[in-house]
C-alpha cells in the first residue's frame, strides 16, 4: 500500500488561498441568517451547490458518476485502469443552521489535492475519487449519514427513497425533482481506501494547539423516537389530577435522557434536540407528545445500557402520567475502529509534514464510519474555533484547512500511488 517518498514529495502543498476562496464561493450557496448555511439535503440549494461541485470538478478534468441515491463520484483517471480507485470525500449538505465547513470541507479538500495533483502534472496508479455523499446530516430526512449506508449496504435503496420530511415528502420524489437521481447502481463501486477530512466539531484539537487529529475511530450512535400519547383537554378546566398531559411526560423524558447521560460520565451523551406537541395550542393540555433522542458513546456496553434505561424510564413515566409510551429505533450505528494501516499513514504523513497531531476519537457521526465497512478507512480532522459545530458561527481558519488538506494529499498519493 506504501511507496518510498520522494524530496519533492516531501515540499508538495496544497494552495491554501484556492482552497479558501472555494470553501467560500460554495458557502454562498444557501446562506443561513447569520453567517453560516442552510443547504439542506435535497433542497433546491443543495442542489446548486451539487451543481456547482460538479462544474469545478469538471474543469479540473474529472468525469463524473451520480449513483441511485444522489452519491456524486467525481474520478481522476488512473494510469493503471485495472486499479481499484482511492476515494476521498464527506457531505456538502448542512444542518438547517448550519455552518460553512461541516462535511463541505472534506469534498472540497478532495478537489483542491486533485487540483493540486493537476497543477504538478503529477500522476497515480490507481484512479483518484472524490465523492459527495447525500444527506449525511440526517435532519431532514433521519436517519445521519444516511446515503453512505445505502452505499455500504446497511439500507436498501427503497428504504432510502421512502423516508419522509416533517412535510411528508419523500426522499426519492425530492432527490428527482433536484435532478439528481442518478443511474449508478449504489454500491457496485469498490474503492482500495477511503479518506475522509473533517473539522473536529470539539474543542480539543484547538484546545491544545494541534494542527491534526488522527483519528482512531467514532462513538457509535443511537437515534430513538419517542411518542407520548395522553388525552388533549382544556386547560382551564379540566383539574390538574384528571389530566394524561403527554407534554409532562415530555419534559420528564427530556430530564432522563439528560440523568442518563451523566450516569455515565465522561465518555457518553445525551440530547433531545426535537420535541413536538400536540396540539400545540396555549390552552390545551397536550395530547401527545413525539421526541427524538441522540445517545453516543465509543463505548457499545454504555450505549446498550443508556437505551435500556431510556426504555425502562419512558414506560414508567407513561405509567405514573397515565399516557401510553413508545419507543422506536431510528438509527444505530456501532463504534467504530479504523483501519490500522491507513490511521498510521496518516500520523506518517502529519509527522512528515511537520505538523503537530494526536490521535483522536471522533464525537460526531460521519460517512467514514459505514464506509469503513466496506473500505479501508481513515479520517484527519482540524480544529474548528471554540469546538462550535452545527451552529451558524462555526469557524477554521485558512491555515487549519491548508494543514488538513496536505496531510490528506500526501496520505492519499500514497495510497494511489502518486509518482511524487
Ligand atoms: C452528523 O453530523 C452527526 O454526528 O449528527
Ligand atoms: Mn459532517
Ligand atoms: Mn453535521
Amino acid at each position: 500500500m506504501q511507496m518510498a517518498q520522494s524530496t519533492l514529495g516531501s515540499v508538495v502543498r496544497i494552495n491554501e488561498s484556492r482552497l479558501w476562496h472555494t470553501l467560500m464561493e460554495m458557502a454562498k450557496v444557501g446562506p443561513g441568517v447569520a453567517g453560516g448555511n442552510n443547504r439542506q439535503a435535497l433542497t433546491d440549494e443543495d442542489g446548486q451547490g451539487r451543481a456547482l461541485f460538479r462544474r469545478w470538478c469538471e474543469e479540473a478534468g474529472m468525469s463524473i458518476s451520480v449513483d441511485q441515491v444522489g452519491n456524486i463520484f467525481a474520478t481522476r483517471t488512473g494510469t493503471n485502469p485495472n486499479a481499484r480507485a482511492v476515494c476521498m470525500g464527506s457531505h456538502l449538505d448542512t444542518q438547517p443552521v448550519g455552518g460553512r465547513f461541516d462535511g463541505v470541507l472534506g469534498v472540497l479538500a478532495g478537489l483542491e489535492v486533485v487540483r493540486t495533483l493537476n497543477d504538478l502534472a503529477v500522476e497515480s496508479e490507481h484512479p483518484i475519487v472524490v465523492t459527495n455523499w447525500t444527506n449525511e446530516e440526517g435532519s431532514r430526512f433521519a436517519p445521519v449519514m444516511m446515503a453512505s449506508g445505502v452505499y455500504a449496504g446497511v439500507h436498501s435503496v427503497d428504504w432510502a427513497y421512502a423516508r419522509q420530511d416533517k412535510q411528508g415528502r419523500t426522499f426519492g420524489a425530492e432527490l428527482e425533482r433536484i435532478g439528481w437521481k442518478g443511474d449508478e447502481p449504489v454500491g457496485t463501486r469498490k474503492f482500495d481506501a477511503y479518506v475522509e477530512l473533517h473539522i473536529e466539531q470539539g474543542p480539543i484539537l484547538e484546545a491544545e494547539g494541534i494542527d491534526i487529529g488522527v483519528v482512531t475511530g467514532g462513538q457509535g450512535l443511537t437515534w430513538l423516537q419517542v411518542t407520548f400519547t395522553g388525552r388533549s383537554a382544556h386547560a382551564g378546566s379540566t383539574p390538574m389530577g384528571k389530566r394524561r398531559n403527554a407534554g409532562l411526560a415530555a419534559a420528564r423524558a427530556v430530564e432522563l435522557v439528560q440523568t442518563v447521560a451523566m450516569h455515565h460520565q465522561p465518555d457518553a451523551v445525551g440530547t433531545v434536540g426535537r420535541l413536538e406537541l400536540r396540539p400545540n395550542s396555549t390552552n390545551s393540555v397536550p395530547g401527545s407528545a413525539e421526541l427524538t433522542v441522540d445517545i453516543r458513546s465509543p463505548d457499545a456496553a454504555v450505549l446498550q445500557d443508556m437505551e435500556t434505561r431510556i426504555r425502562e424510564g419512558v414506560a414508567l413515566i407513561a405509567l405514573e402520567l397515565g399516557v401510553s409510551g413508545d419507543v422506536q429505533r431510528l438509527q444505530h450505528a456501532a463504534p467504530v475502529a479504523f483501519d490500522a494501516g491507513c490511521v498510521e499513514l496518516v500520523r506518517d504523513q502529519a509527522r512528515s509534514l511537520g505538523y503537530s497531531f494526536r490521535d483522536i476519537v471522533s464525537g460526531a457521526g460521519h460517512d467514514a464510519y459505514w464506509l469503513a465497512r466496506v473500505a479501508p478507512t481513515a479520517m484527519i480532522m482540524c480544529p474548528c474555533v471554540d469546538g462550535i459545530s452545527h451552529n451558524e458561527a462555526e469557524n477554521i481558519s485558512p491555515q487549519w484547512a491548508a494543514a488538513g488538506t496536505n496531510v490528506l494529499l500526501h496520505t492519499v498519493a500514497r495510497l494511489a500511488k502518486a509518482s511524487f
